[in-house]
């Protein structure tokens, strides 16, 4: 694994996983292209370089999405959030890692065996992904979780619960929302990796996200890394954007 495991300081604001070059920040690309992918990532590259590739643009695209950025030497974050029979998932997780992507998104609540044909697929490769479990979505409440998908527990306990089974299953973290960073660090220990997205700079004004946390907050809770669209791809000036979270990062302002 390329990426090394150092938890924050705890102190008050960032300090990073490897000393003085750290960048949490993983770009949505969010688009339905790749000449807007592209470009984004053209305009990015210098201050980023970690990109997520969602369903959306992986449905369009396809592999030449990851292929193109990896050829960027930029990092790639694969979210098809894979849930399906244990084979067919070791496969598709075999596949994605022979792409040479970076991480990747697993459903947790696929099962025990699902998971650990999820690592047993990125094992197959001397450089495996690393692999998150996707605990409850966060457009699933507790009464939706209850009565329509009849799991009778509080989608906070849920949440953790999943994401034991993914750690405990040999995968490496999970993503979470900023409500639940706290929470999932304190269940899973310093060296479970936590992705969270819903991050809105204090100075961005889209307001879409109902659970948000700023950069700032998001990492002093013990976040790894940060998915952030919006406020960088659709921000007037994309790389000012992220350069500015990423010193802000930095400097704790
Ligand atoms: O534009 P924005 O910063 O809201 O984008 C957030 C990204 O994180 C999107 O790709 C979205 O699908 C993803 N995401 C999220 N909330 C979740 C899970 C994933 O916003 N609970």
């Amino acid at each position: 694994m390329t990426i090394e495991v150092t938890r924050n300081s705890g102190e008050g604001f960032f300090v990073g996983r490897q000393a003085g070059d750290y960048n949490p920040i993983i770009v949505a690309l969010d688009v339905p292209s790749w000449q807007q992918a592209q470009d984004l990532v053209v305009e990015l590259s210098p201050v980023v370089d970690f990109f997520k590739i969602g369903m959306e643009l992986f449905t369009a695209v396809g592999p030449k999405a990851i292929r193109a950025i990896k050829a960027e030497g930029c990092k790639v974050f694969l979210d098809l959030k894979y849930h399906d029979i244990p084979n067919t998932v070791k496969g598709a997780v075999g596949a994605a890692t022979a792409l040479g992507v970076d991480m990747m998104t697993i459903h947790a609540s696929g099962g025990r065996t699902m998971l650990q044909a999820a690592v047993a697929g990125a094992n197959e490769s001397t450089k495996a992904p690393i692999l998150l479990g996707v605990t409850v979505l966060t457009s699933i409440d507790t009464h939706v979780l209850q009565s329509e998908l009849q799991v009778q527990a509080e989608v906070t306990d849920q949440v953790v619960h999943l994401g034991k089974l993914s750690i405990g299953s040999g995968l490496q973290g999970v993503v979470a929302s900023p409500l639940e960073i706290t929470n999932l660090r304190m269940a899973l220990g310093d060296e479970a990796v936590i992705v969270t997205p819903g991050i809105r700079p204090p100075w961005d004004e889209r307001g879409d996200q109902r659970r948000v946390a700023t950069p700032q907050e998001a990492i002093v809770q013990g976040a790894d890394y940060l998915v952030i669209g919006r406020p960088i791809t659709a921000a007037k000036d994309p790389r000012a954007a992220a350069a500015r979270i990423a010193a802000e990062l930095k400097t704790g302002d």
